[in-house]
């Protein structure tokens, strides 16, 4: 896309950029300075920026610019700096565009989801993703749009869920171990490791920050239930809020406190509040975790009932039939989910037969660097 004209507005402080589609943006002269490509501002060979905020001058305004399509050139005053910025770059960091109205928002990469899904879990082979970068890329763009897949046809070994950890990125050790066993024990030192059924939950909020993503592969599920299920907390607290505006503010307003002190040594706690939304108003966490709620003692007195009947309701949203995917694994699955997002659960079961699942944590970021990497060496590797 080309730029169509260029015009200096607000006294030289700004710009005003039109491009041949007809769409226009402005941009400060301030951000164009602190913004500029050239090889005095950015490094050649890593991008990194090379000046400061406070490198160039606080009354930077635009003393020229032009276009010739292809590229904006801006000369700044009082530095008589020269740059030039390609248009599809500057069309791609337009920031003159509306602010998202709702709180609760979440980008396009991301569809919130509810039982529907069921027909169409993302579900990839392991030999198919460890030898198809191109496939790879979509298993990892599943879990970016959904924050759940299923893989198939790992190996039933001990550990083999760590091979699929690396295949985009590493493996998060905690005090649990760099992975865990989910098999009933006797005393076990998390209920995790019983028979009991697990309400849907996050792992971990007691950790600061918590693990962003749980893979859990299966062993040996010949037991009676022990079913997984899985629910988009995105869209039960769109639901929330939808339902209960109040609901979803208080939430979000108010801290809640996670803590586990379940293993000699071990202290871990948090003061996080159960929908987590980033300044602009962007949904950027759920936690949720009966187990592991420690008192709330961060709500005021007056508000502690309506936190309460808050807190009651969004439980109720997630118990739907609607909310969930229920599914059982055999031996050689995984599933992952975003941990910052999807809520998982088991239903219980007995004692006849065996259950014996492994997890292990990860790194949403380290997915998703691994997945735009991908993108940009297979274009044409959309979902
Ligand atoms: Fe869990």
């Amino acid at each position: 896309m080309e730029i169509a004209s260029v015009t200096r507005i607000e006294e030289a402080r700004a710009l005003s950029v039109t491009w041949t589609d007809g769409r226009t943006a402005r941009f400060h002269a301030i951000w164009l300075r602190d913004n500029a490509l050239d090889p005095q501002t950015r490094a050649a060979n890593n991008g990194q920026r090379l000046i400061t905020v406070l490198d160039y001058p606080e009354d930077t305004a635009i003393e020229t610019a032009s276009t010739d399509g292809q590229s904006l050139s801006v000369c700044f005053s009082p530095e008589g700096k020269e740059a030039s910025f390609p248009a599809d770059w500057l069309a791609q960091q337009a920031y003159d565009c509306p602010v998202p109205p709702t709180r609760g928002w979440t980008g396009e990469a991301i569809t919130r989801w509810n039982s529907v899904l069921s027909n169409s879990i993302p579900s990839t082979d392991f030999t198919a993703v460890r030898t198809d970068p191109r496939t790879l890329a979509g298993w990892l763009s599943a879990v970016r749009r959904y924050g759940f897949a299923v893989m198939t046809g790992l190996r039933k070994e001990s550990g083999a869920l760590l091979e699929v950890a690396e295949l985009f990125g590493y493996v998060r050790e905690t005090n649990y171990g760099r992975w865990f066993e989910v098999r009933s024990e006797v005393n076990p030192v998390n209920l995790a490791y019983t028979g009991l059924g697990l309400q849907a939950h996050t792992d971990n909020p007691y950790r600061d920050p918590v693990p962003t993503l749980q893979l859990l592969a299966c062993l040996e599920n010949s037991a009676d239930g022990g079913d997984s299920m899985v629910v988009d907390g995105f869209k039960a607290v769109e639901t929330l809020q939808q339902e209960t505006p109040d609901h979803f503010d208080l939430l979000a307003r108010y801290a809640a406190r996670f803590e586990y002190a379940g293993s000699d040594g071990i202290r871990l706690r948090s003061k996080r509040p159960m929908i987590d939304l980033g300044p602009d108003g962007e949904l950027r966490g759920v936690r949720f975790n009966n187990r592991s709620a420690a008192p709330f003692t961060d709500i005021p007195y007056d508000d502690m009932p309506k936190y309460y009947a808050a807190y009651r309701h969004l439980a109720e949203i997630i118990e739907r039939p609607e909310s969930e995917i229920s599914f059982k694994m055999a031996p050689g699955d995984l599933f992952i989910v975003d941990n910052t997002r999807v809520l998982h659960a088991r239903k219980g079961f007995s004692g006849a037969g065996s259950r014996w699942l492994q997890g292990c944590y990860a790194d949403k970021d380290g997915l998703l660097s691994t997945l735009a990497a991908l993108e940009e060496t297979l274009p044409e590797a959309a979902e």
